[in-house]
């Protein structure tokens, strides 16, 4: 674990320059604005170890597949988000020397992530190898009102010197992927100019022709004057410059302006993209850096009003909360309906940048509670426009009707390649499925269901229709050979989650289908005969609900991970000597398969899906039989955990469950933070606090809260957008005060008092934690 960075309530802070965490840096100060997405690389030339990421959302190679041993049903390819032109880059020469910060000393080193307003800055003095010394200043953001649009304003002071500073802004297509599984380069040159006013840049990938022109254009100042110099603008592949030299005197400041507008062949059409990139940067270059500026810090404004979450007490726990909202609003804003969530966002290569189920199981919530519900319809929307794909890849495993979702996907076709999780983890159907009824849940929009719920409903209903079988000895339905969230057994029989799920699923679309015939007939039978749904197929459904079978302990009343679990040597995570964790990294794969230790929540991520149809007894055993076991070698379980512990009233496991998501990535907890952030695990985090200190559930149209304050902290408040107002609500030691920042009047329910809270009116519930 590495602590380096400066506690701040708005601000991430490195004060000091640690090449050493260089790397963990770049992903941490990425920013993004759900378009594109930027590693904190520097601008200028950097000859230590760096990971360059530059990323446009949606654009995406299918680098083939490499594996040792092809199985029949993978995937020919797996899709990456790409490593696009590096629009950054600033070369920098001090009397002809490269300002590198491997190769100087670097004092005064400052990094901050302004998350209030949404920019990233840095300043440092330079000390050259000759005894030069450089001030700089630089700042930069992607615009989250010109979604197109990324600026930067970079200040070079010298110091002790009159000379000569030679600025170079580029822009550079000559770019990799370090994941690329045969090293091969993914991109190639389309056009390119380079004007002494404007250069422009089109690159396209190898495979599916995406285009991307980035469209650049700078601004040299000295001491705020607009220096009237031409620059000398060159080409090479993939490549254009303009170079500036500039005579300064000490303390003269030199800084340049770069504006570059980011537009790809998904938004445009192939013949217009230069003609776009260049009236959007025109416009943008109009506005100037401080209009840009002031527009983004608005920007930043809105989306706080709408999701931030205030901690009083500990700063620690306040940055790290705003740091992963932050991330989450960088990663997904919503508009587009093409786009989706990776795991690590826009901060790193791992994962792909590919959907998971992660995104219906952990960020869905995240995005009711504080967007307009159209951000997270479009996210269920994405899995519509999808069903076709999944259907085909049904069919492809050999099933003759339905759909199965991939596990990793961007454009609905499957790109995970091990057995255990492509043909396995089928769970991840149920996530789906349940996202439906978690959106329609929240937001009243029955309409959503006859519109595409449905549709996708019955398909994966027809998928455990057919991945269910009888099982004559059980004299019930069974389903064998899965991989359940726990990734650390693969191919059991009967893991109660997917069994769980899979039921659910077939009830839900069961009441769906009651609900369409009761209220929207037309609609209802327009579906029934799109989905040529058969009654045999509905009524084989209700009788797989009504006999299927669940593994359980009699003795000790909890669900059994799977059939076999108890034939396992049962051991405490804290009874295992030290140096075993993390098992995956310390332990070969088969000890981990035959132990009993679970990655992350299995039956407790069914109890959380499904809390209200399981009483607290029910969970408090489940819990305290799973929680000893479970190792939470995934970052999304913790925050499962810390939100059941705090319905069973364990304070204390909820704040420790809650702190190992908590910092994950600020405190490089697994040591991987270089790779890219966590940042669908983020929005468990999110989680932990609003559903799990704050309890908020939403049952029967209700918004029901039963918070409480963790010991650790005076007491804390979070927004929630629900239905059509926007509630601010502040848990206090010994008050639950609730208060509509909106016209809409809304139903809440504080532990077991029902209030209507008017348009900008406000409620004050006393002694709440009376009621625990
Ligand atoms: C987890 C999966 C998750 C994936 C991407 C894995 O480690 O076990 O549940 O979907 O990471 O976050």
């Amino acid at each position: 674990m590495k602590q380096y960075l400066k506690l701040d309530e708005w601000s991430i802070i490195e004060e000091s320059f640690d090449p050493q965490n260089h790397e963990i840096s770049e992903s941490i100060f990425s920013i993004g604005n759900g378009y594109m997405g930027q590693r904190a690389n520097f601008e200028e030339q950097y000859s230590g170890t760096s990971l360059q990421g530059s990323y446009m959302a949606g654009v995406y190679y299918p680098d083939k597949t490499r594996v040792g041993w092809w199985k029949n049903g993978y995937p020919e390819y797996f899709a990456k988000v790409l490593n696009s032109t590096n629009w950054i880059g600033i070369n920098v020469t001090i009397d002809g020397a490269v300002l590198d910060l491997a190769e100087c000393e670097v004092k005064d080193f400052v990094r901050e992530l302004n998350m209030k307003e949404g920019y990233l800055s840095r300043r440092f003095t330079a000390v050259l190898k000759d005894g030069k010394e450089v001030a700089v200043e630089a700042i930069r953001f992607v615009s989250v009102k010109r979604h197109e649009i990324g600026a930067i304003r970079y200040t070079v002071t010298p110091l002790n010197f009159n000379g000569t500073i030679t600025l170079n802004p580029y822009l550079d297509g000559d770019v990799q992927n370090k994941d690329s599984n045969y090293e091969e380069k993914f991109w190639l040159e389309v056009e390119k100019s380079a004007e002494p006013e404007l250069y422009y840049l089109t690159v396209k990938t190898k495979k599916l022709d995406f285009h991307v022109t980035s469209v650049m254009s700078f601004d040299i100042f000295k001491n705020g004057s607009k220096l009237d110099i031409q620059p000398v603008v060159s080409e090479k592949e993939k490549y254009v410059a303009g170079e500036v030299s500039v005579e300064a005197h000490a303390n003269e400041p030199i800084t340049l302006f770069k504006y570059v507008a980011n537009v790809t062949s998904r938004d445009h059409g192939l013949g217009d993209l230069v003609a776009a990139g260049k009236s959007l940067l025109t416009a943008a270059k109009q506005a100037g850096f401080d209009t840009l500026l002031s527009e983004q810090a608005a920007g930043w404004a809105d989306k706080w009003r709408d999701s931030d979450i205030i901690i009083e007490g500990d700063v620690s726990a306040q940055q790290a909360i705003r740091f992963n909202i932050f991330q989450l609003n960088q990663t997904y804003s919503g508009e587009d309906d093409r786009l989706n969530i990776g795991p690590k966002g826009f901060t790193g290569e791992k994962y792909g940048g590919s959907t998971y189920w992660d995104t219906e199981a952990y960020c869905i919530p995240f995005y009711l509670s504080t967007a307009d519900s159209h951000i997270a319809r479009n996210l269920l929307i994405y899995r519509y426009k999808h069903l076709e794909k999944a259907k085909e890849n049904a069919k492809k495993l050999g099933f003759t009707k339905g759909a199965l979702y991939p596990m990793v996907t961007m454009n609905g076709e499957e790109c995970h390649n091990e057995w255990e999780i492509t043909f396995e983890e089928i769970h991840r159907n149920g996530a789906i499925a349940y996202a439906i009824y978690n959106y329609v849940n929240y937001t009243g929009d029955f309409a959503y269901l006859g519109q595409y719920g449905l549709e996708v409903l019955a398909e994966i209903s027809r998928f455990w229709e057919q991945r269910v079988n009888f099982s004559k000895a059980k004299n019930k339905y069974v389903m064998l050979g899965v991989t359940g969230p726990n990734e650390y057994e693969n191919n059991v029989n009967n893991n109660w989650y997917t069994n769980r799920i899979a039921v659910w699923t077939l009830e839900y679309t069961l009441e769906v289908l009651e609900y369409l015939k009761a209220n929207e007939s037309d609609r209802y039978q327009a579906l029934i005969d799109k989905l040529d749904l058969q009654e045999e197929e509905t009524k084989q459904w209700q009788h797989i609900i009504d006999n299927m079978y669940y593994p359980y302990d009699e003795e000790r009343g909890v669900f059994l991970q799977q059939d076999g679990f108890l034939d396992k040597e049962l051991i405490a995570v804290k009874d295992l000597p030290a140096g075993n964790l993390p098992i995956n990294q310390n332990w070969s794969w088969d000890r981990i398969l035959r132990s009993c230790f679970i990655k992350q929540a299995d039956v407790l991520q069914g109890l959380y899906f499904l809390g209200n149809h399981y009483d607290l007894d029910t969970k408090k055993r489940n819990f305290d039989f799973y929680e000893p076991i479970t190792v939470h070698e995934s970052s999304l379980s913790p925050c499962v955990h810390s939100i059941i512990a705090c319905e069973l009233g364990y304070q204390e496991k909820a704040y420790e469950m809650y702190l190992r998501t908590a910092r994950l990535d600020l405190d490089n907890y697994n040591n991987d933070t270089e790779d890219g952030c966590h940042t669908t695990s983020m929005a468990g985090t999110w989680m932990s606090i609003v559903q799990g200190f704050g309890g908020l559930r939403v049952v029967d149209g209700e918004l029901v809260l039963r918070p409480f304050v963790p010991s650790h902290w005076d007491n804390f408040s979070f927004k929630v957008m629900f239905r059509d107002s926007r509630l601010k609500v502040n848990v206090t030691g010994d008050s639950i005060h609730v208060v509509n920042e909106t016209d809409a009047p809304a139903a809440i329910c504080v532990y077991d008092t029902s209030y209507t809270v008017d348009g900008h009116g406000e409620i004050k519930h006393q002694n709440a934690s009376a009621n625990l």
